[in-house]
């Protein structure tokens, strides 16, 4: 599939801080790899040479190339892109770049030359620098480039990554559409700073952060999941993540769509499907 999009575009978007971490990322990429490993290892079709793009990699492309080292233990082929609307960042990693790893400047409209295309791309603590009336644009620019039934993981961490929030987006099946379903809204941690749901709060993606307000849906998620949160707490005698499942599994009998499976649950992940709203469209 032939991306519409020539390397010489003007890069859509701000250069903003550029902080990262060393292993920040770590459990984004783990939730991917235990999520959908298919997405990468896929070899069929147009999937064949399709990159994993890394957006935003930040001051140094540490990120990228972590990475880049977990996602080949199951595909070493596997061709990724970091992309940075920071021209010195770009410059920076060039020396880490080889056949099969790019380091390319550029931004939402994504730096693809002829016959290049996207299976994942992550896109971490970006857009938390944005206004709310980026986050439209930018999604629908990224969608054109990703191939249908690609993914894109987008959201925001605390510093060391310990904590964050995401919303997962799939890239619709018909191949002439530029949309995006939203397929969950991912929250994550490793417990180690405790477990207090208020503190997901700080973390939400821009879609959301704004929107903790009566008369939200995600304020009714966070108040019904405080209430489950009260409600179980005498689980937290056998451990926070026994505790945090207890609360997620009484948050879904509420009604909410979740995964309960206990390998999201006691690894401290809770996926939350049926969000209605497509993403760059409309709230609902
Ligand atoms: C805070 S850093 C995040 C680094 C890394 N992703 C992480 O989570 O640790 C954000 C980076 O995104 C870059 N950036 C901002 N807008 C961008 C865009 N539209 N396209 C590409 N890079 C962008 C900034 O230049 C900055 O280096």
């Amino acid at each position: 599939m032939s991306a519409p999009y020539a390397i010489s575009k003007k890069p859509m978007g701000l250069p903003t801080r550029g902080k990262t971490a060393a292993n920040r990322l770590r459990r984004v990429d783990n939730f991917i790899l235990l999520y959908e490993p298919s997405l990468l290892t896929r070899t069929t079709d147009s999937f064949r040479d399709a990159f994993f793009v890394d957006l935003g990699y930040g001051f140094d492309a540490r990120t990228t190339l972590e990475s880049a080292a977990r996602f080949r233990r199951i595909n070493p082929t596997l061709p990724i892109l970091g992309v940075e609307i920071d021209k010195e960042r770009v410059e920076a990693a060039l020396p880490h770049a080889d056949e099969i790893t790019h380091f390319r400047v550029g931004g939402f409209n994504l730096p693809l030359r002829a016959g290049e295309s996207v299976r994942l791309v992550r896109a971490f603590n970006v857009l938390r620098q944005y206004e709310e009336k980026d986050f439209a644009p930018a999604y629908e620019t990224l969608a054109r480039h990703v191939l249908p039934g690609g993914l894109m993981i987008e959201g925001t961490s605390n510093p060391y990554g310990s904590l964050w929030v995401a919303n997962l987006v799939r890239k619709t099946l018909e191949s002439d559409s530029s949309s995006w379903k939203m397929e969950a809204l991912v929250f994550s941690t490793n417990f180690r700073m405790g477990f207090d749901i208020a503190d997901f709060q700080a973390v939400l993606p821009k879609n959301h952060i704004h929107h903790v307000v009566k008369g939200e849906a995600i304020y009714d998620f966070f108040e019904a999941w405080k209430s489950s949160v009260a409600e179980t707490s005498s689980t937290k005698t056998f451990g926070l993540r026994q505790w945090f499942a207890a609360s997620v599994e009484n948050l879904a009998a509420k009604g909410y769509k979740i995964d309960l499976h206990k390998k999201w649950l006691m690894k401290g992940w809770l996926i939350w499907y049926g969000q209605e709203q497509v993403a760059g469209g409309e709230r609902p």
